[in-house]
């Protein structure tokens, strides 16, 4: 258990050690736990976190502020169109000056090719630990939250086959970051990693060359399938989900039409069941309903998608434990 990591940021698990990220594991398994039997765990008591939003959350939001209220601090939820900085306030001033406000920055901006840039600027200004709450890059608060649910539903991730493929959508061009950090994490913990999607929906280059080397070194495996039959045969994880095909054109008709091309990509029955029969679906929500997955797999037995989203709240109360002290 490392026990150095006040102050630290957190805007990519690629720059937290394994021995690091176990402990955000192990202490969001004890807060679970306080959490469930009642026991006290005000460690925040009056610290405030700010949330810059630029963009719409159910979940993110949601579970960030009730996890510093019941570390015993406050959330200030900020939503960026109610703030001076579409007249003039930039990065660098954000970092000086909510870091002088508040205890800890957390912000949302999944722009393409701008989120992950503006969150470093903030985090070079600031001093106070920045967490980054998606960017177009990196989700690191969900993939943790992964983590914890396959840890908890299939114990020990190494040599388990964990599925991360493309599925069709409608509703909008999804960010890369959470099939991008899924194939960095668990490829660390030792898991056989399929990333699986059509050609024009592959992510960022520099990402899979990562997540490759981050598999050959924990002993896990990566590969890349283009058939979504295939990816499912015999995966222990399944986590189908739409995202854009971002590296092919950022142009929004363009990126419908080449959508339309792979409608059958659903996660339905029949997939789940080439998977092994005690596999596991997940989902970090939202889903386009019967579009991108049907409701008897959302809705079924197989389905972890609840449990997934409550294990937000965990990892993020032991991270803002651990970094805002
Ligand atoms: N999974 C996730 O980040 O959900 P929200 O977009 O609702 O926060």
């Amino acid at each position: 258990m490392q026990t150095n990591l006040r102050g630290r940021d957190l805007i990519t698990t690629q720059e937290w050690t394994k021995d690091e990220i176990d402990t955000i594991i192990e202490l969001a398994m004890d807060l679970k736990r306080a959490r469930a039997v009642g026991r006290e765990h005000s460690y925040l008591r009056d610290k405030v976190l700010g949330m810059l939003f630029f963009f719409s959350s159910t979940r993110t939001r949601a579970s960030f502020e009730a996890g510093i209220a019941q570390l015993g601090g406050h959330g200030a939820f900020i939503d960026s169109v109610t703030t001076q900085i579409s007249h003039g306030d930039t990065a660098r001033e954000i970092g000086e000056i909510y870091g002088r406000y508040f205890d800890g920055i957390a912000i949302r901006q999944c722009d393409w090719g701008v989120g992950n840039a503006y969150i470093r600027e903030v985090a070079a200004a600031s001093r106070v630990p920045v967490l980054n709450m998606q960017c177009d890059i990196y989700h690191p608060f969900q993939i943790l939250a992964d983590l914890l649910t396959i840890i908890e539903k299939k114990g020990d991730p190494r040599g388990k086959t964990i599925a991360v493929s493309w599925a069709y959508a409608s509703s909008y061009q999804k960010p890369l970051s959470v099939p991008q950090d899924l194939i960095l994490l668990m490829g660390r913990y030792g898991m056989n990693v399929r990333l699986v999607h059509p050609p024009e929906y592959a992510l960022m280059p520099e990402i899979v060359d990562q997540a490759r080397e981050n598999a050959r070194r924990a002993g896990g495996s990566f590969q890349i399938m283009d058939n979504m039959d295939d990816g499912f045969a015999g995966a222990d994880i399944v986590y189908p989900k739409s995202w854009g095909c971002w590296l092919t054109t950022e142009d929004t008709a363009t990126s419908a039409t080449i959508g339309h091309k792979y409608t059958d990509w659903i996660a339905d029955e029949r997939r789940m069941a080439l998977a092994q029969s005690d596999a596991i679906y997940m989902h970090c929500l939202p889903a386009d309903r019967n579009i991108e997955v049907t409701d008897a797999l959302l809705d079924g037995p197989q389905s972890v998608v609840y449990d997934e989203a409550e294990n937000r709240l965990h990892v993020q109360k032991a991270v803002m434990a651990l970094t805002m002290r």
